[in-house]
Parts: C-alpha cells; structure tokens; sequence
C-alpha cells in the first residue's frame, strides 16, 4: 500500500503537490470510489485515473532500437538522449528509467531500458557475463590474426585492469565483423580494433543475451515483462 500522491508522483503523473489538485477534481479512484484525501493509502492495481488503471505501476523493462545520435546519459548538457524518445510521464518517473549498460552516441541497436535498478546491477555486472553482439564496419581489410587475438584474452586496453575477456570475432565481409562481448568496457569494441589500427566506422548491437531486435524499427521499443530474466538471461 502507497500514499496516493506520492503514486502518482513516483509514476510520472503530476507532482505530489498536484495530485491534491486532481484529487479535488475528482480524477482518482481507489476500488471505483472517489478518494479526495492525498494521504490515502492503496494498493497500484486498485487506483485509477480518469478511468484508466494506472501506467505500469510495478515497473518497466524495455527493448529499444537506439539509433546513433543519442547518447545514453541523464546529463542534459551531454545533448539530445534515448529517454527523450520516451512518453513524457514515463520520463518522470522516479526511480528513473534507466539504461541498461550504454550505447555510446554514435552506435546504434539493441538498448534495454528500466526503472528497476537490481536488473541494471544483474545485466551489467561482469560475473553474469552477458553475451553482447556488435556488428562493426572499419576501414580497411580484416585479418584473420584479429580473430585469435581477439579470442586469446591476452589483449590489453590503455586504462584497463588487466586483459580483456575472450571475444569472439567472425569476419563476415572484407571490412565487416560480428564481434561478441561478455563484458562492456567503454567504447571497449571500438579500442579494440583501434589497438590493432582498425578505424570502426559503424557500430550496432545485434543482440543482448538471447534477445534480438526483431522488428522493432529504429527509435521504437517493445516492452519485456519484468521477469523477463528470472531465468537466468533469455
Ligand atoms: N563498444 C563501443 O565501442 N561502443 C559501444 O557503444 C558499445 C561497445
């Protein structure tokens, strides 16, 4: 049971401070009665407003197509974000609604959202070792060598810890890979080809576990239930 006013605040719908004001106006109900009292307690699954059950009150996963120009951060000043692609109550809602791991601003694909921040820890934490497909354009020819390097979890970053995890490398045409992750390091796809001077010139993920894009078009989602990954990672 929640108060409420902090509901509806937490959903994304108005400030607690409004949700006097549409409470007045006769907009909430709690079991089809009319509550006026912003203090009221009640179960999600009980209220509405203006008729309708409330927007996914116990959270929200979803898969977005990310398409290059957007970056990944809450920052405002970073510029324009995947979250502005998102219903305005949505964007209000607190906790926010996240990314899971990022994409950087020139790279495009599969992106998963969500307010449930011990999904964020589970997805991105390295002792999951979520398998991660990159499909990477560069500007010159591949090398056979890459793929064994790549493989070798010998390959070192500047700035990083220790080696990279083995990745696996397919070469599908003379300047196009598959490259899959079990780690996300910053811009990690794109410092490894450059450690080997390789320029990566496109970069999208293909897939996230055994999720897919599927056809969901470019600045579109679908939603996930919220056990999604009770499974382990689908
Ligand atoms: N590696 C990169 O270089 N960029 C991404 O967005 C993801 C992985």
């Amino acid at each position: 049971m929640r108060r409420i006013d902090q509901l509806l605040a937490n959903l994304g719908y108005c400030s607690r401070r409004d949700a006097r004001s549409w409470l007045k106006a006769g907009r909430v109900t709690v079991k089809g009665e009319l509550i006026k009292n912003p203090a009221t307690k009640a179960a999600p699954e009980h209220v509405e407003v203006d008729g309708e059950p409330l927007d996914h009150p116990d959270g929200l996963l979803l898969l977005l197509h990310k398409p290059i120009g957007l970056v990944c951060s809450h920052e405002v000043r970073e510029g324009p974000a995947v979250y502005d692609l998102l219903p305005e109550r949505w964007r209000a809602r607190n906790p926010v609604v996240t990314s899971v791991g990022r994409l950087d601003k020139d790279t495009s694909g599969l992106l998963l959202l969500t307010d449930q921040s011990q999904l964020v820890h589970r997805l991105t934490s390295p002792k999951h070792k979520v398998p991660k497909v990159y499909r990477a354009t560069v500007d010159r020819d591949l090398e056979p060598a890459l793929i064994d390097l790549f493989a070798s979890g010998t390959l070192e970053l500047e700035g990083e810890k220790g080696p990279l995890a083995p990745a696996a490398l397919v070469i599908r045409e003379p300047r196009v890979a598959e490259l899959t992750l079990i780690e996300g390091k910053y811009h990690q796809v794109r410092r490894m080809f450059a450690s080997q001077g390789w320029q990566v010139e496109t970069l999208h993920r293909e897939s996230f576990g055994a999720l897919t894009l599927d056809h969901v078009a470019e600045g579109t989602w679908r939603e996930l239930p919220l056990d999604a990954f009770d499974q382990g990672t689908p």
